[in-house]
């Protein structure tokens, strides 16, 4: 029995969280009452990870809801809209967080009155958490499918349950198939410079009981070619409806590396993942954060005074790199076009 620690969870008022700048040091959880706090720690980086941001944005606003003393409802949206539009720009490149947002503001305005506003939008993240977590588990009945006993698998980032509501997208494969008896070795790309590999999803994979192996991200082509490696599964932060793929940075040369040693490359990720607004790589925004997180280390200068640094956080990979998109709906094969709208229900 997989037992994993809870990312994000809504107590009567109050959020807790996983504190995962602490990891794997600590397993430390930060708990409040405040929207505003959530927005920090989503812009930190204290959570991360497409859809635990979607969810940790959609409890801020049910904080909002929930501590929020307004007369009206007008008094009562004009605030919630606010605190959305700050939530909103915590990262750019997830599309869980907008979809998110705006899912629960939806779900306010159809209401009559405060009272019920605030319980419609406390219902409505409490939903996206619970659906998060579903989605997950279908993506680990399809994705298991792919794996084979004593299997091989490589993970960039971390998409594992520390980026979701519990299980995780591109883990949920691994999980279940280690539930039903296979045995599956993982290798975690390290994932320069926040290290969400080597710090998140070994930290999760060994707790499970995975065979897990900690490699560099320069080490990716000479272990596609001297090792075994049966299979990559990444995470995604916005599938576009041409089957474009935001990934963290350093997905895409896996990709390619996948392509060259004839790796299948799939991609999990819940339906919330795909913007069918978004056709290409322009339509969307790539975050780029502070070249001080590439420039040091633990608050030590790793590369010399006067050097900056160009730092994309995400990097996007042409669907013909794409074996596969794995959904809750089932997995998704070329041509894109039609088959993302199909598992979307469109
Ligand atoms: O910058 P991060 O840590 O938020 O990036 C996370 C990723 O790139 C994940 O692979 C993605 O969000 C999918 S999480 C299930």
């Amino acid at each position: 029995m997989i037992d994993l620690p809870r990312t994000i969870e809504w107590r009567d008022g109050r959020v807790r969280l996983i504190n995962q700048l602490l990891l794997p040091e600590k397993l430390e959880y930060i708990e409040t009452t405040d929207w505003r706090r959530i927005a920090k720690a989503i812009k930190d980086m204290e959570i991360r990870g497409a859809p635990a941001i979607g969810v940790a944005a959609a409890f801020g606003l049910a904080l909002y809801a929930y501590h929020n003393r307004a007369d009206t409802l007008e008094e009562f949206m004009e605030g919630l809209r606010e605190a959305a539009k700050v939530l909103s720009s915590t990262r750019p490149t997830a599309v869980n967080l907008f979809w998110a947002i705006r899912r629960v503001l939806e779900a306010a305005e159809k209401a009559g009155s405060v009272e019920e506003a605030r319980r419609r939008v406390i219902e409505e993240a409490l939903a996206i958490q619970r659906e998060d977590e579903e989605a997950n588990r279908k993506i680990g009945e399809y994705g298991e499918q792919l794996i084979d006993d004593g299997d091989t698998v490589i993970t960039v980032c971390n998409a594992g349950s520390l980026a979701t509501s519990y299980w995780g997208t591109a883990t949920a494969p691994i999980y279940t198939a280690l539930e039903r008896g296979k045995r599956v070795r993982v290798f975690a790309l390290e994932t320069r410079p926040y290290l969400q590999g080597a710090r998140l999803t070994a930290w999760e994979l060994h707790r499970a009981g995975v065979e897990v192996y900690v490699v560099t991200d320069n080490s990716m082509g000479i272990l596609a070619e001297k090792e075994k490696i049966d299979l990559a599964i990444v995470g995604a932060d916005r599938v576009t409806r041409l089957g474009y793929v935001a990934n963290k940075i350093g997905t895409y040369p896996l990709s390619l590396v996948s392509r060259v040693h004839n790796i299948p490359f799939y991609v999990a990720a819940p339906t919330s993942t795909i913007d069918m607004d978004a056709a290409g790589p322009e339509d969307f925004e790539i975050e780029r954060r502070d070249p001080r997180e590439v420039l040091y280390w633990r608050g030590v200068r790793i590369a010399p005074e006067g050097v900056s640094s160009i730092y994309y956080a995400f990097d996007i990979t042409p669907p013909q790199l794409i074996t596969g998109i794995i959904t809750e709906k089932g997995i998704a094969y070329p041509p894109y076009i039609k088959t993302l709208r199909k598992v979307k229900g469109l």
